[in-house]
């Protein structure tokens, strides 16, 4: 397979004689630079990939296991929503899938604000994608346009995010009286899929209020900009759309190149250690939002801040893109979803920093600095109380790491 999907295939296609099959998958988390809570608005944001990743393995159980197992334990569905919520769409056990164990490691901290629920349900929709396989409509045309089944042949039709699709989803339902073709090797992994999958388990487990910023992030890597318009300056990756109470939403996301001097800067990640989960933080602003539209001039200008900022962002000009990420947080601030514990670790970081602010939901989780001494603002973030992760910018996106006798689930006798 030549085709060029995005992606990187570390190691994949090794076979080891004996072993049931096993796929290994990798994406890293995500920080924001600008624009988060607004961006649910429509407005514009960037978000960074960074070096922090989750891995997931899934094998297939020996013997008749009834179960699923996680990391040894018997699998709960309530306590892994993103990865049962795939389960359903990609892996039925009605349809014969067979029971897996999957492993899931990594060093992004949970429920912080790094995208670690993203990275494990673009990791774990990579894995299962590879360990079914795909048919296509056509030997030769291995793109979405040819798939004969898969979450994104649905892209155009209404309700795409909804639970309801979850079996049709998982059907293989192609054009009828079209010859169909089965191909079973880490070449059906698509990104954009993973990436819609992803976003559609975070809208279910965010109440049907999320951005695609987090999915198509940890799915593509580099850095992702979300904008209500198409931007012809940047290189284009697609559109979403998705119905949140407010209204129909549509986002076009684009990757940004990055500039030459983006190798001198970098970015600290403060962990205040407090969980605050992200879809209490998204409907705090929505009701504030409700009980007085005018507040929603604060996310237009929160939009205006972060174009300044990607401006400044794409010509290099990194102590303006601090200014605008510190002018940010001010607005975050005013919008109530900052909180004491992160405030200090800002105040910590500034006198070494070029600028500095939450990242992700707030409430507690993470903040980030942007500086040219990592050293030193994450010793002053340390000193503060803070626990720091460093990270550069241009990290990888999604990655197949390893592959074992594939398919793990042979749906070919069903033809
Ligand atoms: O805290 P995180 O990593 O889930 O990021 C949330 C970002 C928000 O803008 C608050 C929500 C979203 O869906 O974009």
């Amino acid at each position: 397979m030549t085709e060029n999907k995005g992606y990187e295939a570390r190691g994949a296609g090794k076979d080891t004689g004996d072993c049931m099959g096993r796929v290994s998958t990798s994406a890293p988390g995500k920080c924001i630079l600008f624009g988060e809570h607004a961006v649910v608005y429509g407005q514009p944001a960037v978000a960074v990939a960074i070096g922090q990743r989750i891995s997931v393995s899934i094998e297939t159980l020996k013997g008749n296991s009834e179960t699923w197992k996680i990391d040894g334990m018997k699998f709960d569905p309530k306590r892994h929503p993103h990865v049962q919520a795939l389960r359903n769409r990609l892996w039925q056990p009605k349809q014969g899938a067979p029971n897996l164990s999957i492993r899931v490691i990594g060093d992004i901290p949970p429920a912080s604000g790094l995208g670690s629920s993203a990275a494990l349900s673009v990791a774990a929709s990579a894995a299962l994608r590879v360990a079914r396989g795909r048919w296509y409509n056509s030997a030769e045309l291995r793109d979405s346009m040819a798939w004969s089944e898969g979450y994104s042949s649905q892209f155009e039709q209404e309700g795409v995010y909804s639970i309801e699709n979850c079996e049709l989803n998982a059907h293989r339902d192609g054009d009828a009286g079209k010859s169909v073709h089965y191909v079973s090797d880490e070449s059906v992994v698509d990104l954009d899929e993973c990436a819609l999958l992803a976003h559609a388990v975070e809208a279910i487990a965010q109440g049907g209020r999320a951005s695609p910023m987090d999915a198509s992030t940890c799915a593509h890597g580099g850095i992702v900009l979300l904008s209500d318009t198409l931007e012809s300056e940047e290189d284009f990756l697609y559109s979403r759309r998705l119905k949140i109470p407010e209204g129909e939403i549509e986002w076009h996301l684009h990757s940004i190149n990055l500039p030459k001097s983006a190798e001198e800067v970098y970015l600290v990640i403060g962990n205040t250690g407090i969980h605050a989960p992200t879809s209490k933080q998204v409907a705090k602003v929505a009701a504030a939002m409700k009980n007085n539209p005018q507040r929603m001039k604060e996310i237009e200008t929160i939009g205006v801040i972060a174009r300044r900022g990607i401006k400044s962002l794409k010509e290099g000009d990194f102590a303006a893109v601090g200014r605008a990420m510190t002018e940010n947080q001010i607005m975050l601030q005013g919008l109530g979803v900052s909180c004491p514990e992160l405030e200090n670790l800002i105040r910590a970081a500034a006198p070494t920093s070029l600028g500095a602010k939450l990242t992700g939901a707030g409430g507690g989780g993470c903040m980030v600095a942007l500086t040219t001494n990592p050293k030193q603002t994450s010793e002053a973030i340390e000193l503060a109380g803070g626990r720091t992760l460093i990270s550069r910018f241009g990290n990888a996106g999604l990655s197949i790491d390893e592959t074992e006798n594939l398919p793990l689930w042979d749906t070919k006798p069903n033809v």
